[in-house]
This record gives structure tokens, sequence and C-alpha cells, in this order.
């Protein structure tokens, strides 16, 4: 299985510390956040991670470049070289596909669509700002649901309050089990009194891959950027099975100043 983790966005929120330290490469309990994102897909079973980044964000590819040189710096301190070997296992799994331009979460997974050609298995997509702390890792969750139901897609849901419900993109279905609905329709930001419900799509997908093709025939959608939400509704209209998963755990966006303090704090 290949998992996809957008991670070419502009962070303009954590501007100006974005301008040097991309806000995936935040440390969250001594690792860059997007470390623990890559070991959460590793963990759900993927054999390939694909990590998309753009070039104004060289440190992400940096960090995942393994270099003797940066070894030979800490020689015989034992504890900086476990780090480092730690690190290198990871590594080896991670790959990288630029988004030259920053249209949006649809078209950064759409640039993984040639690293992913020919693939029969759904993909993991872990959004790179968005962390889920659980005791049972959420990806693996998700591709669980995804392997019981025929390889559906699964996106994972959580419940917001009725006045954030047009921050996200919002979930309607039918249920089938606790926390599992079989979804009819995604809205990208409904108004309040617009929203199917207040079930969120929040940062961890499971795809099938005809999702690249619903994202290449998706125009641009809310703010002129194109939508995975838009491609997953488009999935929906044509009959593919896309189910809804409540993860146990707390997410974390750490997009932002706050909800970054709020991560450390939770993963001292
Ligand atoms: P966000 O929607 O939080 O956006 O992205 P952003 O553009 O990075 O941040 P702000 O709004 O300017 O502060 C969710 C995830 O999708 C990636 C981001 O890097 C983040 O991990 N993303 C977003 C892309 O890879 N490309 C995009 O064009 C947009």
């Amino acid at each position: 299985m290949k998992a996809i983790i957008p991670a070419a966005g502009l962070g303009s929120r954590f501007y100006p510390v974005a301008k040097s330290v991309p806000k995936e490469m935040l440390p969250v309990g001594g690792k860059p956040a997007i470390q623990l994102i890559v070991e959460e897909a590793l963990a759900a079973g993927a054999g390939e991670v694909i990590i998309v980044t753009s070039p104004q964000k060289p440190s992400i590819m940096q960090y995942f470049t393994p270099d003797p040189a940066w070894r030979a710096r800490v020689e015989g301190k034992a504890e900086a070289v476990r780090a480092l070997d730690e690190l290198d296992r990871v590594s080896k799994s991670v790959r990288f596909v630029f988004q030259h331009e920053q249209l949006g979460l649809g078209h950064a997974v759409l640039q993984a669509a040639p690293a992913c050609a020919g693939e029969k298995e759904p993909v993991l997509v872990l959004l790179g700002d968005a962390l889920v702390k659980s005791d049972a890792p959420c990806a693996r969750g998700l591709v669980e649901v995804s392997r019981a139901f025929g390889n559906a897609s699964v996106v994972g849901l959580e419940r917001v309050p009725p006045e954030r419900v047009s921050r996200y993109g919002i979930a309607g279905g039918t249920p089938v089990r606790e926390n599992l609905l079989r979804l009819d329709r995604l809205v990208e930001k409904p108004p309040p009194d617009a929203a199917p419900s207040d079930l969120a799509v929040a940062g961890r997908y499971v795809l099938d891959p005809r999702v690249f093709a619903c994202l290449s025939a998706c125009a641009a959608g809310h703010g002129g950027e194109i939508q995975l939400t838009d491609a997953i509704q488009r999935m929906l209209e044509g009959g593919a099975p896309v189910y809804g998963c409540r993860y146990p755990g707390t997410r974390f966006d750490i997009g932002n100043p706050d909800g970054y303090r709020e991560v450390v704090l939770a993963y001292r």
C-alpha cells in the first residue's frame, strides 16, 4: 500500500516561522510532526510513503535523506546516533514529489498520481499538519475498515460544534454501525444551515485509486483550489462506495500557533 502525505502548503497561518521552518517540521515530543505521520503510515501497512513537498520547503527532503556526514559529526554520542539510525530506517520508505504551485489539497494529492500509477489497492492519505493521538494508530483502523468493506474508500470523521461546520468538509450518509456511515455526500465548508451533519472530514483518508481520475476532472472548487472533498464527492456520484469512520483519539491541527501549543502539551 502507498501512502501520500501532502506537505507542500504555504503554511501562511504560521508566518513568519514558516518562511524557514515548515509547520510539518515543528517538533512534537522530540521529533518533527511529519516523522510521527510517516510512522503512522508505516504502522498502517504502507510500503512506500510519498511526501508531496515544494521547492520552498527544502528542509523536509533534507531531513529524510540519509547522509553519512551527519553521523560522522556525532560519532561517540550514542543517543544522537540512535536517533539518526531510527530516522534512516523510516527514511528508506520515503520518496518525494513536488507541487510547484499551491493550488490546494486535491492538487497536492494529484501530484502523487504518477507515483501511484497501476495501483489497485486503495492509497492512504494523511495530512501533513494533522496529528491524531490515539491508543490504536488512526490510519491502521481506517485501513482495516476499508479491507472489511472490499477495499472501499474510507474517510476519517470527527464531530465538530455546529458553529464550526463551515470550516470543514462535512459528511452526510446512513449509519452502518456505531461510528461508521455509508456516505452519500460530502460538502466542502457548508454554511451551518446547509450542513448534512456535524461530522467533519478530519485529516486521514483511505482512497480508491479512482480518486486520481476524479481529481483530474475537478475544476477549482471552494477558494479557487482543487479540493480533495470535491473529488470524493465525484466518486460518490459515480457510484463508488465511500464510508466515513469516526475514529477514536484526538486530532490536533498543528497548522496554527494555538493548535501547535495544544499538541506540544498533549505529547509531552
Ligand atoms: P491546509 O489547508 O492547512 O493549508 O493544508 P496550508 O495552505 O498549508 O496552510 P495555510 O492555510 O496557508 O496556513 C493541509 C495540508 O495539506 C498540505 C499542507 O502542507 C498541509 O499539510 N497542502 C495544502 C499542500 O500540500 N498543498 C496545497 O496546495 C495546500
